[in-house]
């Protein structure tokens, strides 16, 4: 099925074209003509191709593509830096055309993306079908939607990710919102309303959030909230730590880790109102738990009347299933869930019971028509794609990465030294869940890998990092579009990257 094939088949889901229902015993709305217009189709057919066409000249990664086009870069750097009050982390401005997970930036060179806008742009760049979709919902009356006024592709998007997410869960409605730290202020009032007066949340260490001023408070970086008053009372857990829970044996740890809970509640007393899991730990260091760990801390949150709340935003769609809690089995636990980033549009969903009263969830914007109808397409073609389970692509791709990063330490073990003596971690080269893949050079020292990353870049391939020691280099590629003949073009830039950085 071609791209723009499976968009189509988004659009048109719910018998209209996406921007609002149009069609009833014959008689059409004049948005419904709009929309299903021939002249349009031709318009946008001709749109597609021409990306099509141009994206295609881009097939590999490459430099400057001359003098003169680097000077007006740097010029261009400047005057960003100069708009942002501070320089930008990675010299990339990007000339608006990619191909798959190739990227072009304004001087012409070309980069691997494998961070993809921290996993955003989950099929690449320039992808012929979500360029449909843009240009579609780019043509409704509204640049955005809003609380108040909406055409019914935001509720299409909504009934489309219920659908998925009813598989396996409760979860009954949903509220979009236009970022992730957004969708989790939601989630938390949501959970406030439902145990008033309990005021507290318990959370994991090294959790992330968003950075709005609660989220700032919860997620556990001190450096994310200087200067920021602490008005938010947070008790932090333990994230699944295997090398401790090989020491003492799994039932032990968990049995320290309950006891460690069961302390909190009896400290104070009906005062929590939500814990927050985040089964894939993302900024954290891409932290993978166990379904025992989890559960056993999820039974004693039921027992005591606190919600579950489940923050997939950065993991959602990428795991080995597409929802972290299906791959747990933990979807009958889930009170309020979050999900963003490759959504497009962000969102709060939450089961019949949280359903919240008037007045708690509202909002000028819900998102733009465009974020819509592509958040629905990539819904629907997570739902199509033969993408998830041990033996599907992104497991594949995976085990690829892996295999890479174990031969650049065979090759070269002195860029890997152990991180288990500084850290106390297990000394795993490589790690992560399907599309979340990590890696471990230079014992996961701060100054290294971000220096690391940066000679990366400079070398042709986009990566970020994440933890707070170990430090680790970390990739949320762009999968579904991505060749896994690729992976050794990739990897040749990594290695020059980090011969670089060993220097
Ligand atoms: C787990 C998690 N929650 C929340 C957020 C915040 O999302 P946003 O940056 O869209 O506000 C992020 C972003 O990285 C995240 O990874």
């Amino acid at each position: 099925m071609s791209a723009i094939a499976s968009n189509t088949s988004a659009s048109t889901s719910g018998g209209n074209n996406g921007n609002g229902a149009g069609h009833g015993a014959g008689v059409r709305t004049v948005g419904s003509e709009l929309h299903s217009s021939a002249v349009v189709d031709q318009a946008i057919k001709a749109i597609v191709g021409e990306v099509k066409a141009k994206s295609a000249k881009i097939t590999g990664e490459r430099g400057p593509l001359d003098p003169a086009l680097k000077v007006s870069f740097e010029e261009a750097m400047k005057r960003a830096a100069e708009v942002r009050g501070r320089g930008l982390l990675y010299p990339y401005l990007g000339s608006g055309i990619g191909n798959g997970a190739l990227v072009e930036l304004m001087d012409g060179s070309v980069k691997w993306d494998m961070i993809a806008g921290i996993g955003v742009h989950f099929f690449g760049h320039s992808d012929p079908g979500m360029i449909e979709a843009g240009l579609r919902g780019a043509m409704g009356d509204t640049v955005n939607h809003g609380n108040l006024q909406a055409n019914f592709e935001v509720y299409q998007f909504g009934e489309k990710l219920l659908k998925l997410a009813q598989r396996k869960s409760k979860l009954a409605h949903v509220y979009p919102s236009t970022s992730g730290a957004m969708a989790n202020e939601n989630a938390v009032k949501v959970c406030y309303q439902k145990h008033a007066p309990a005021s507290r949340v318990i959370a994991f260490k090294d959790c992330f959030m968003g950075r709005s001023v609660t989220m700032s408070q919860i997620g556990d970086a001190a450096a994310y909230r200087v200067g920021i008053p602490l008005s938010t009372q947070v008790d932090y857990m333990p994230f699944y730590d295997p090398v401790m829970a090989e020491r003492m044996g799994q039932k032990r740890y968990i049995d320290m880790c309950v006891s460690h809970l069961t302390q909190y509640i009896e400290r104070y007393p009906k005062q929590h109102a939500c814990f927050i899991f985040e089964l894939v730990q993302g900024e954290g260091g891409f932290n993978v738990g166990t379904r025992d760990y989890f559960k056993a801390l999820m039974d004693v949150c039921k027992a005591n009347n606190i919600a579950v709340w489940d923050d997939e935003i950065q993991s959602f769609g990428r795991t080995e299933q597409m929802f972290a809690y299906e791959h747990f089995d933990l979807g009958d636990y889930v009170d309020v869930f979050c999900v963003g980033k490759m959504t497009q549009v962000c969102a709060t969903m939450f089961t019949k019971e949280y359903n919240p009263g008037p007045g708690l969830l509202s909002g000028t914007f819900v998102s733009g028509g465009a974020q819509f109808q592509t958040g629905t397409q990539v819904l629907d073609r997570l739902e199509k794609g033969n993408w998830y389970g041990g033996e599907g692509v992104f497991a594949k791709h995976h085990r690829l990465f892996r295999e890479q990063v174990h031969a650049l330490a065979k090759k070269y073990p002195q860029w890997f030294p152990s991180v288990s003596e500084k850290y106390g971690q297990l000394g795993e080269l490589a790690n992560g869940l399907g599309g979340m893949m990590r890696f471990t050079p230079f014992g996961g020292e701060k100054a290294k890998i971000e220096k690391a990353a940066k000679a990366m870049f400079e070398e042709g391939v986009i990566v970020f990092y994440c933890g707070h020691g170990p430090y680790h280099l970390r990739m949320l590629p762009p999968l579904p579009v991505f060749d896994e003949k690729d992976w050794p073009r990739v990897f040749a830039c990594v290695e020059r990257g980090l011969a670089k950085a060993a220097q």
